[in-house]
């Protein structure tokens, strides 16, 4: 069954970016792209791709350097209050409706295959707090940063599915508990 997973990367500390909104503490670190969990075996799994508005300046940025203009083959749908220049060719939808709206959409869209919440950390918990996220998968770098934009402000209950090493990373997939059914149930 289509699940909404929020794939992300984090420092140790739970940090998803630096204060300067920099990613080079992860993009400097060892990854095996057909090793567990990977990128590519997720994305092919996702229908949808839902980001806020720094994270969507953060990609068109540093997609300019790349000669790809847009990573994304799926519509994409880019949380903002402000008017934000699209790319071109790219199926990109800005809004500031209700998450659940947007969930909806993005669910009909993903036509059976996943919901990527990409980040950052608030608009998953907006998600989390409405009750649309399924599942969390966590790339964990070996690295500390101390301040930054965090992984998920929210308090939230998890049941951990799975753990195992991708070169440089902890990879860490939980599903969220939702109700005291799930709780209930033998681990
Ligand atoms: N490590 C990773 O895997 C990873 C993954 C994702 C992101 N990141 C990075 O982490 C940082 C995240 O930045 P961030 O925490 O600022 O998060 P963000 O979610 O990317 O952007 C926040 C912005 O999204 C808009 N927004 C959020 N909720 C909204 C709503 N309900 N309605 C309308 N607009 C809404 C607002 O933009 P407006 O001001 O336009 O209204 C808000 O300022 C970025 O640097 C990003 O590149 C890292």
């Amino acid at each position: 069954m289509a699940q909404t997973i929020y794939y992300v990367a984090s420092t140790l500390d739970g940090f998803i970016a630096d204060p300067d909104d920099s990613l080079d503490w992860l993009l400097k670190q060892d990854i095996d792209e057909n090793g567990p969990m990977n990128y590519n075996a997720f994305i092919a799994e996702a229908g949808a791709v839902i980001m806020g508005a720094s994270t969507y300046e953060w990609l068109v940025k540093h997609q300019a350097g790349t000669g790809e203009k847009w990573p994304y083959t799926q519509p994409s749908w880019v949380f903002t209050h402000r008017t934000l220049p699209g790319v071109d060719g790219a199926d990109i939808r800005f809004t500031s409706a209700p998450a659940t709206e947007v969930h909806a959409a993005a669910t009909e869209a993903a036509n059976g295959r996943n919901v990527w919440v990409v980040g950052g950390g608030d608009l998953a918990g907006q998600f989390t707090d409405a009750g649309l996220l399924d599942e969390l998968m966590v790339s964990y770098a070996p690295v500390t940063l101390g301040a930054g934009a965090p992984l998920l402000p929210r308090r939230l209950d998890l049941r951990l599915r799975e753990t195992t090493r991708n070169a440089a990373f902890v990879m860490a997939h939980y599903e969220v508990i939702r109700t005291n059914a799930d709780i209930d149930q033998p681990r």
